[in-house]
């Protein structure tokens, strides 16, 4: 059962988020709009939310999922990929030193954006992207062993995060598009593919038995609805534009 979420309201600054899409500027006030109503959804789900408060030094800083990797007893501060994320990471490590006992941080030349990270119950699946390394992905192995836990390397071909092409949303399930609907390390799941107009909605959150996915998606919907999930739906327009989903606005513990 998760019961806490961190989030960071989005910055003026987020009209500057890196983005490989061509959709446009995000529009501030709507993306203030979007992230209350994200907010909402999370405590829908039972979550208690801790809000950072914004950052204009750091344009991307809303999408926190890529500051840290939160597994059983240990909070792992990771270092992102993209110089412009790099100093995302201190407020949040100051945040999770109220929760998490147990620290590590990812050193350089290792780096990790965990957005790249998957959770399978005590296995973790880091994608190897622009943004995490080899070094950084064998350090989270390292640190993932130290507590009991397993790591193993997927490779990405087209996506920025591994967790943009597919989601787990338990029950041994997958949500998956593109390239890893059949990809061998996922071979043991139940797929839920997505069709690739539709790829945005492969990144949507498992939460307490709901499912949080953007909306606008509706054969993604109606094909989660159909495999049994509750859904709640969120617009998230203005993070789509600088390339960030339902799941890099929030870490859930
Ligand atoms: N704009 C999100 C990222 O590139 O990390």
């Amino acid at each position: 059962m998760l019961t806490q979420a961190i989030v960071r309201r989005p910055c003026p600054a987020i009209v500057d988020g890196l983005t490989t899409s061509n959709l446009g500027k995000p529009v501030y006030h709507l993306a203030l709009q979007q992230h209350i109503q994200y907010m909402k959804a999370l405590m829908a789900c039972g979550l208690k939310v801790n809000i950072l408060d914004p950052d204009n030094n750091y344009p991307d800083s809303t999408f926190v999922e890529d500051t840290a990797l939160l597994i059983p007893n240990c909070a792992v501060i990771t270092n992102p990929g993209a110089p412009s994320r790099k100093g995302e990471t201190e407020e949040m490590a100051t945040l999770l030193g109220r929760f998490f006992q147990n620290m590590e941080a990812i050193e350089p030349p290792g780096t990790v954006d965990a957005g790249d990270i998957m959770m399978v119950g005590s296995h973790y699946y880091i994608g190897l992207s622009d943004r995490t390394n080899k070094d950084g992905a064998r350090q989270i192995i390292g640190i993932l062993e130290k507590y009991n836990l397993s790591g193993s390397l997927v490779t990405l071909e087209k996506v920025l995060h591994l967790k943009t092409g597919v989601s787990y949303l338990k029950n041994n399930t997958l949500l998956s598009v593109g390239e890893f609907i059949e990809k061998k390390d996922f071979k043991d799941f139940t797929i839920i593919p997505v069709d690739d107009d539709e790829s945005y909605a492969a990144n949507s959150i498992w939460v307490n038995d709901c499912v949080i996915m953007p909306s606008g998606y509706p054969k993604t919907q109606r094909a989660i609805e159909e495999a049994g999930y509750k859904i709640l739906m969120v617009n998230t327009s203005e993070f789509r534009k600088i390339d960030g989903g339902v799941s890099c606005l929030s870490l859930r513990f």
